[in-house]
């Protein structure tokens, strides 16, 4: 019977029931179903037969916008045993039902039914300080049956009871945990472009990742009429709302050779562009671990990840990164951090074999393998060399070295552990970790120690070191 009277309030709501009744409740016959009529211009409705006020006090009447059918919302949502709530700040209106979430924002023609994005044919507007919003799409997503007859201008609205409790909270289906991306793996980012900007990201992701970089081109290029999206009719939103999978030029890179796939896109109505959608159904991407970001003028990427998931079942799909074309490195390298991502160190073990250094003092003797990259090619240039290490902070030794090294911030950011040889760029000084510390990305790596630590990590006042190759 609970069940019955949250369904009833709900119907019986449909137009803004904010003085319902239990009066009204006890005239319902059918324990099934609901029928409510409201009409176009008209402040009253039918609610299995008997005659209330849609928004009793105000007078509000639905109103027709382009051919849709605007109402007030929020009592109706409440008295289904759901629930509203306001984001001013985003403008945008939550309705919790039944375990499902609509989001609507002002005058946005996209709404989203648990987090999958739908594009409306009118968006939701402020009239006469009211919130009217689309009575057939939120009826029609929270399983109702709405019949429009033209002549009388009526909308009839129909439903059964469902067979579960309402909720009064709204549920949003929570992302899936996901593992981490493998580390040390083979990356590639690829993305899709219109208009230049997320190609200017995935620039900077591929730079920051250390990946290759591919784009998704379209067979049939798209044209500034293609994407604008204010015509309903533009090829954009056409091939968005029938799903379509427009044709792509084949890559220019093998996708099988890559572990991760840093994939990028635009959004589109708050999803991924449907030529995404053909290269993810177009290429094996079972096993791999696909990071999306996207550039959009304001929407998160939240609404697009369902559809790669979708899409690419077999594959593990990280969080969502936006970003702008003039994001730079360390936004990225948190995200990538983030999900588990580390920066691939093809070839190192070979040249870490050949190249090292040896520290020493006294009797005492540390040898590092050097990393390769253009700090450590300065470094190596300028030996033999002698400095002096100091303590810092319990967990380093540290030199200001007389001449100061490259800095090579392709290779900045550096999680160290003891024996981690790296150069702290703002200061420019040497430091040798005797002590695990946090990842920063102001440290660029130059080498590990190999063999030694126990001296380094003993030493207890400053000391005079000669540092020179080994040969
Ligand atoms: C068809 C279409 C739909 C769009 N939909 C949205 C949207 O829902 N939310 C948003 O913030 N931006 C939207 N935009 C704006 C783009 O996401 C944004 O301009 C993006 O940076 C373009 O990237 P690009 O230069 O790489 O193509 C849309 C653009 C187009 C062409």
């Amino acid at each position: 019977m609970k069940k019955f009277l949250s369904v009833l309030l709900a119907l019986c709501c449909v137009l803004s029931l904010f003085s319902m009744t239990s009066g009204a409740a006890e005239n319902v016959t059918a324990e099934e179903n609901i029928s409510v009529v409201l009409q176009i211009g008209n402040s009253m409705m039918t609610v299995n037969g008997n005659t209330l006020e849609i928004d009793p006090g105000r007078g509000t009447v639905p109103v027709v916008v382009n051919d849709r059918t605007l109402v007030p919302i929020r009592a109706i949502i409440e008295a289904m045993g759901g629930t509203v709530s306001w984001d001013e700040a985003a403008q945008t209106a939550v309705l919790g039902y039944n375990n499902n979430e609509i989001r609507l924002t002002m005058d946005q023609p996209v709404a989203y039914f648990n987090n999958e994005a739908y594009t409306l044919d009118v968006a939701p507007a402020t009239m006469n300080d009211r919130t009217m919003l689309p009575i057939r799409f939120i009826a029609e997503r929270f399983s109702f049956h709405v019949d429009w007859n033209g002549e009388e201008q009526r909308i009839t609205i129909t439903g059964e009871l469902s067979n579960s409790e309402p909720t009064k909270e709204p549920v949003i289906t929570p992302e899936p945990e996901e593992p981490p991306a493998p580390a040390n793996a083979h990356a590639l980012t690829i993305c899709f472009s219109a208009t230049g900007n997320t190609e200017t990201l995935a620039e900077t992701v591929a730079q920051a990742a250390g990946a290759d970089l591919a784009r998704i081109i379209p067979v049939e290029p798209y044209t500034s009429a293609d994407l604008n999206y204010n015509d309903n009719s533009c090829r954009a939103n056409q091939e968005l709302n029938s799903d379509a999978r427009p044709a792509i030029e084949p890559l220019e890179v093998d996708v099988s050779q890559y572990d991760v796939i840093l994939l990028g896109y635009p959004i589109w109505w708050g999803q991924c562009p449907p030529v995404v959608r053909t290269f993810l159904d177009s290429y094996d991407l079972s096993g791999k671990t696909i990071l999306p970001f996207c550039t959009s003028g304001g929407s998160g990427i939240g609404g697009s990840l369902s559809k790669i998931r979708e899409l690419a079942p077999d594959s593990t799909v990280t969080d969502g990164f936006r970003g702008t074309s003039s994001t730079g490195t360390a936004q990225i390298d948190e995200w990538l951090r983030d999900n588990g991502f580390v920066r691939e160190t093809v070839g190192e073990p070979e040249r870490m074999a050949e190249t090292k250094v040896r520290l020493s003092w006294d009797n005492n003797e540390v040898i590092v393998v050097l990393e390769d990259n253009a700090t450590t090619q300065d470094f190596l240039s300028k030996l033999p060399m002698n400095i002096m290490l100091e303590d810092y902070n319990n967990t380093e030794k540290i030199s200001y070295l007389e001449e100061a090294l490259v800095k090579d911030e392709t290779a900045a950011g550096c999680d160290p552990i003891p024996g981690t040889v790296a150069l702290y760029a703002p200061w420019g000084n040497l430091s040798i970790f005797y002590k695990d510390w946090s990842y920063s990305n102001d440290l660029i790596p130059m080498g590990q120690i190999e063999t030694g630590l126990d001296v380094l990590t003993a030493m207890n006042s400053d000391v005079a070191v000669h540092i020179d190759r080994v040969e």
